[in-house]
């Protein structure tokens, strides 16, 4: 028996890094897809065959005693498959399941670039283990079990990008010491977008920390920009469902700025973003965790002249629908 599972990427259109503190953000699918196939195996072990990794195709066996054997040496990869060994460890616990497992990872979009590709990885997993050994979850748990893998491998993760890996579409999220909020964002207006990103010189996980050695060294001042942030993705939301895309620009920009503050940013990034106004976009910022990776443009009747600006400024732009179908099964063989 085969399965395939497919879940999508992610772009943040607002809030990301202030989500962390607890401000609302604003996130939405792409139509790039990461695929996990699963087989089941008889011998207890999991084995992951991952293609498109930035390093070289590899496979990896993690052994029931524990013991991972790698097909090809490559240092990088056993932080990069850790996410898909921490989505199977705790789907194993959450069902009460121990079946063995083959799982085949391929991508659409490029990994490690700030696309949510981890989040991707982690949910489809979850999702893709659990209908091969015949148990049926509600978006709900394989949310959480997305979210509580980004959790347990980075240190620190929001719920944003499981929660758009999971459900799909454009939405508000806002985490709370319960569950978090997530609710879709009707769109008033069609949003075209243009991404482009750099290869990224630091990881989430560092991101993250540095904003967090920065507040403690300047509460005061970095609670304020956090505060600001939060501040300008209720107003955005609001522009967004009322359709007034000149505001959701204005806002977009005003992110960017305050995102630089944090020191998120970099020139790659800032090359690119002011690449993209000058071609015309409404709006542009850096999207995710920042170090290089991606960047977003709203640019209405201008998708093709920002993407080649995006080119000249030394990034890969990628055109894209926003709001795609979140996580599902693409394929059952008996
Ligand atoms: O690294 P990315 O592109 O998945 O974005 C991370 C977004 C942060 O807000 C910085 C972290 C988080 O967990 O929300």
């Amino acid at each position: 028996m085969k399965v395939v599972v497919s879940a999508p990427g992610v772009v943040k259109f607002f809030g990301e890094h202030a989500v962390v503190y607890g401000t609302g953000a604003i996130a939405a699918s792409i139509d790039r897809r990461l695929y996990v196939t699963a087989r089941l195996r008889n011998n207890g072990e999991v084995k992951i065959a991952a293609y498109d990794l930035s390093t070289h195709g590899v496979i990896v066996t993690l052994k029931p005693n524990g013991e991972i054997v790698v097909g090809t040496d490559y240092g990088k990869v056993i932080p990069a498959i850790a996410y898909v060994r921490k989505a199977i460890e705790l789907t194993r616990e959450y069902l009460g399941e121990r079946a063995g497992v083959e799982l085949e990872i391929k991508s659409d979009m490029p990994v490690g670039a700030g696309l949510g590709t981890s989040a991707a990885v982690s949910v489809a997993t979850v999702f893709a283990y659990a209908t091969i050994t015949g148990h049926e979850l509600e978006k709900r748990e394989i949310a959480k079990l997305g979210h509580r893998t980004e959790l347990t491998v980075q240190g620190a993760a929001s719920p944003m990008d499981t929660a758009v890996a999971t459900y799909g579409g454009l939405l508000y999220i806002k985490p709370t010491s319960s569950s978090p909020i997530i609710e879709p964002v009707r769109k008033g207006a069609e949003l075209p977008t243009v991404i482009g990103y750099v290869k990224r010189v630091a990881t989430t996980k560092e991101l993250v920390a540095w904003v967090r050695k920065l507040r403690d060294k300047y509460t005061k001042l970095i609670d304020q920009i956090i505060w600001a942030i939060g501040e300008l993705v209720e107003r955005a939301r609001v522009a967004i469902e009322k359709g007034e895309l000149g505001t959701v620009g204005e806002l977009m920009n005003i992110n960017h700025g305050l995102l630089e503050a944090l020191g998120v940013s970099d020139k790659r990034l800032n090359d690119m973003v002011y690449a993209a106004r000058m071609a015309g976009a409404i709006g542009a910022k850096l999207s995710g965790a920042g170090g290089g990776g991606c960047m977003l443009a709203l640019a209405p009747n201008k998708l093709k002249e920002v993407a080649a600006a995006i080119a000249i400024a030394n990034g890969t732009p990628i055109i894209t629908e926003l709001g795609v179908e979140g996580v599902r099964v693409e394929k059952v063989e008996k």
